[in-house]
């Protein structure tokens, strides 16, 4: 069996849900207080022993291909300032990865982004992982993917539960559990209806594919939007294969978003010492200004 060495990270998007802020400038480029979420999504998949990183990105999205290049300018200025442990930081980074970058000429959807990455992929499985959402313990994650994927050899993806009320915001899988944590898919439906939905199990971001994708994503018919939905690929692909599934049980930070980017912001700030403490006592302040002013009302 094939040995999983790629990643495609599919950057292109428009993010509409963003504008105006990314009108120019990528969303995945957003910080997490300091770190761009693209870095967090980089290093998952480094942690996890991929580091062949292909990324399909498109008009806009320069800031990415800069971020992991070298900036002999910024080193030289850190150098003379003396900055010593931003300077490792940001060699660091540099020197992450060598990555690839396909163009997606057209914004014809997540689907269609992958498409994009077959001559850079070639006939192999890879990893696909979605530039706006971060993974709490992601690597551990992608490891328990591989695992599954050794021991099957098919496609496998990593799903999570949601609350009843939010299945028509992701795709749906019907599953079979085989195992604690591991399931097969049965059917898979796109933002459902919480009547319709034939589980809670949503879909999270981060999948294996056999190369047939590739195949299948070709069939693929423009579907919501005229936009070429990976759902809609692997649908076709359960016909032919199986397609397996791990039940991620952390933490979900989607980024895409401006609230629960927001949300992930906080959640990041709190857990960092330097930050904490001050941004704490702000929220009371701000919180106990708030109460007085609707009291008074
Ligand atoms: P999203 O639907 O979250 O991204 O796609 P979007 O289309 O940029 O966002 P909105 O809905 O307009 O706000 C998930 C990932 O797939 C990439 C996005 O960049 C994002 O990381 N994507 C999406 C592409 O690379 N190409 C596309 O045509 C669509």
């Amino acid at each position: 069996m094939e040995v999983i060495r790629k990643a495609v990270l599919p950057v292109a998007g428009w993010g509409t849900r963003f504008l105006p802020a990314t009108k120019a400038m990528p969303k995945e480029m957003f910080p997490i207080i300091d770190k761009p979420v693209i870095q967090f999504i980089v290093e998952e998949l480094l942690d996890a022993g991929i580091e062949n990183i292909i990324f399909v990105t498109g008009r806009h999205k320069r800031p990415i291909e800069h971020h992991f290049d070298i900036n002999t300018d910024l080193e030289r200025h850190l150098e003379e300032a003396g900055k010593e442990e931003i300077l490792e930081n940001i060699r660091e980074i540099s020197h992450m990865t060598n990555p690839i970058y396909v163009r997606q000429k057209e914004q014809l959807g997540l689907g269609h982004a992958v498409l994009t990455s077959e001559p850079a992929v070639g006939y192999e499985p890879f990893f696909v992982s979605l530039g706006d959402i971060i993974l709490e313990r992601g690597s551990e994650a992608l490891k328990e993917m591989i695992e599954i994927y050794n021991r099957f050899g098919k496609s496998v993806i990593a799903l999570f539960e949601v609350d009843r009320e939010e299945v028509n915001k992701y795709g749906i899988a019907k599953v079979k559990e085989i195992e604690d944590g591991v399931y097969i898919i049965e059917d898979l439906v796109e933002k459902p209806s919480p009547e319709e939905a034939p589980s809670n199990l949503a879909i999270v971001g981060r999948y294996i594919f056999t190369p047939k994708i590739f195949e299948k994503l070709r069939e693929t018919k423009p579907g919501k939007g005229g936009e070429i939905q990976l759902t809609d690929a692997m649908r076709l692909l359960l016909e032919e294969e199986a397609i397996y599934a791990y039940k991620f049980e952390g933490k979900v930070y989607d980024t895409g978003n401006p609230i629960d980017y927001l949300k992930t912001v906080f959640e990041f700030a709190l857990q960092r010492e330097d930050i904490a403490g001050e941004l704490i006592q702000h929220i009371q302040e701000l919180i106990s200004k708030q109460t007085q002013l609707i009291d008074r009302s």
